[in-house]
């Protein structure tokens, strides 16, 4: 017997894992292409790729002859070669030659997920195949999809060593901007301002409306505000349950309601690699430069400030357990966030129970 202390698992404030009859974000759609990516999604080793006339390709990313990661062969065309003994896969992960001998046994073969562009994003359905459906996927126009000015590009991808509720408690509020995106984010009235939240099937909306604010100079230079200029400002994060996270962050000039409005919109898509790593898929509207180093910088910056917090809380769970929490009025969202996620998550062990 290993002399190894087994190593409990962490535990979380509310034990959630994550349901799986959902679409999560897999790669930015960019980032898949004729090379292999080998990718861990809810726990599940993937390997994506893209055929040659561009269809996406996600397959359970193990050989099933002696185990291999099949990332770790090569492409032959649209079929996939094991690096170990050369058995062939066809795109629905059917072996299609095996070169040491004619037959081919039916068990040879790999899962297959199914996978599907939109938006900046590759989605895929980690969950029971009968139930995927595109017309779950989160709505085009809510996205930022197809507006001209809120023009949605992909920006960067961050690995987090944390659990997704951690992230999600954290993009649903954004009280959190004047103390850990202190100077950087906010002018410091944010976390005090009313909110408004609305809640319809998996989506969330919390909006939070301030009048006459003045942002400090660093934080209008980072929005192309006036400094010095009183702004009506409305923030509104919204949430599909479990994957994608928006802020639309909207600024009029209090004395000049006719001035053009600032408007940015930020997407990330939270998809759980492990219990304790998760992806983010960060998304930019207009307002900055697609590309430009100074805006990947920016951006970069701020989502390590909360990282350095999601690490911290990560580690603190896995040290001591610690489970309590006193919940305070803006983690509504969070906490209907929670909700639902544990809703999804009995639903499916309830129809696998009755399976
Ligand atoms: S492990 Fe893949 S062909 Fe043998
Ligand atoms: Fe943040």
């Amino acid at each position: 017997m290993s002399s190894q202390a087994k190593v409990s698992r962490p535990t979380y404030p509310n034990d959630i894992p994550y349901p799986r009859n959902q679409w999560y974000v897999a790669a930015f759609s960019r980032d898949v292409g004729s090379e292999l990516l080998s990718r861990v999604l809810l726990d599940t080793p993937v390997v994506l790729y893209r055929t040659s006339d561009g269809s996406p390709v996600a397959l359970y990313d193990r050989c099933p002859h002696r185990g291999l990661p099949l990332s770790m062969g090569k492409l032959q065309g649209d079929v996939l070669q094991c690096g170990y003994h050369g058995i062939e896969f066809a795109t629905d992960g059917k072996a299609l030659r095996v070169p040491q001998q004619e037959k081919i046994y039916s068990s040879l073969c790999v899962r297959s997920f199914p996978v599907v562009d939109k938006g900046p994003f590759l989605w895929i359905w980690m969950g029971d195949p009968a139930k995927a459906d595109d017309g779950l996927l989160p709505d085009d126009s809510w996205m930022g999809i197809g507006h001209q000015d809120e023009c949605v590009l992909p920006y960067q991808m961050f690995e987090v060593d944390a659990h997704f509720q951690l992230v999600h408690d954290n993009l649903s509020d954004t009280s959190h901007l004047p103390y850990i995106h202190e100077g950087v984010l906010e002018e410091g009235g944010l976390a005090g301002t009313d909110i408004e939240f609305r809640e319809e099937g998996q989506m969330l909306w919390l909006l939070r409306e301030s009048k006459r604010i003045v942002l400090p100079p660093p934080v209008a230079e980072l929005f192309g505000a006036k400094p010095d200029t009183e702004y009506d400002r409305w923030y509104e994060n919204s949430t599909f349950v479990p994957s994608l996270c928006l802020g639309r962050y909207y600024l009029t000039e209090s004395d000049n309601p006719n001035a053009q409005p600032i408007k940015q919109l930020t997407v990330n898509a939270v998809t759980p690699s492990t219990l304790g790593k998760t992806f983010i898929f960060d998304v930019q509207g207009n307002l900055f430069q697609h590309g430009s180093e100074t805006d990947v910088a920016r951006i970069a910056y701020v989502i390590e400030q909360d990282i350095d917090a999601w690490h911290v809380l990560q580690q603190r769970y896995e040290q001591f357990g610690e489970k309590k929490e006193i919940s305070i009025i803006s983690d509504t969202a969070g906490l209907a966030a929670r909700r639902i996620m544990q809703h999804l998550v009995s639903l499916e062990r309830n129809e696998a129970e009755a399976a």
